[in-house]
């Protein structure tokens, strides 16, 4: 069994890259399962239903989100709907949406989980407890479970690793659009990256023009990130392989596409 993941879509840049890429992807690494982390894929700022259809259309399976969830105020109108997505599991009780889902490949279940960090990024609840109630939940019905674990801070996403390890089949980091070179099987069978990296713009910051970031660092005042639609694009992500019966991971594989590092079929 084989998981394709794919790191924070952004924008346009990021979409096209998905559109292109993914039939390439799929054909050179045969993944059963694909799950494409959306939380920037409108204009960088969450997702609209249109763009989480087309995802599925492309051949996504999951759409996992983070602390862009609710950029874009349509998603109160379609998250309790759409059963592909999920967002980070840790908001409060009573927010729309879940974060948990379960997909079902030719009879074999496939669980995946969203969380978030509480590391310089806004309070919410515990993602530690919050991922072992939801462990539980899951090993009821498959031993194939990744997680997607939304956070800043490098230091509590390897905790979230090793607290992990032997537990699910993968901990996939995401938020930092920075693509870390740590992958690893973990002793106890966890698949493990730190984050996976951003698909969008490549000669940009995180995504973001670099002329506006620039101005912000320099004066300090406020400036309108705009997506970077005029340089390179990248697409980041990882493939996972799953022993199906036990959950275990045996391979990690880093995907890497931009112009320094051109795809190889
Ligand atoms: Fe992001
Ligand atoms: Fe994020």
């Amino acid at each position: 069994m084989k998981i394709l993941f794919i790191g924070d879509v952004v924008g346009s840049p990021g979409r096209d890259m998905v559109q292109t890429y993914l039939p390439k992807l799929k054909e050179k690494y045969r993944p059963n399962v694909t799950i494409i982390n959306g939380e920037n894929a409108a204009a960088g700022k969450g997702i609209t239903q249109k763009i989480y259809k087309q995802f599925l259309e492309w051949g996504a399976h999951v759409i996992t989100m983070g602390n862009h969830t609710w950029d874009k105020k349509e998603i109160f109108e379609f998250i309790d709907d759409a059963n592909n997505m999920i967002r980070p599991a840790n908001y409060p009780e009573g927010t729309p949406g879940k974060g948990l889902t379960f997909v079902n490949i030719n009879g074999t279940e496939i669980a995946v989980i969203n969380v978030q960090g509480r590391t310089f990024l806004p309070a919410i609840d515990d993602p530690f407890r919050k991922v072992d109630e939801l462990i539980i939940q899951a090993r009821k019905r498959t031993a194939i479970i990744f997680v997607d674990f939304h956070a800043e801070a490098t230091s509590e996403k390897q905790a979230m690793g090793w607290h992990l390890d032997g537990k699910v089949s993968a901990v996939a980091g995401t938020h930092t659009h920075t693509q870390t070179a740590d992958e690893r099987v973990l002793p106890n069978g966890t698949a493990y990256i730190t984050d996976a990296g951003m698909t969008g713009p490549y000669d940009a910051i995180l995504g973001v023009d670099r002329e506006a970031v620039l101005k912000k660092f320099f004066t300090s005042l406020p400036v309108r990130f705009e997506i970077d639609k005029k340089g390179r694009t990248q697409l980041n992500g990882l493939v996972v392989t799953v022993d199906e019966k036990s959950g275990s991971a045996s391979k990690v594989e880093r995907i890497l596409i931009n112009d320094d590092h051109p795809f190889i079929d």
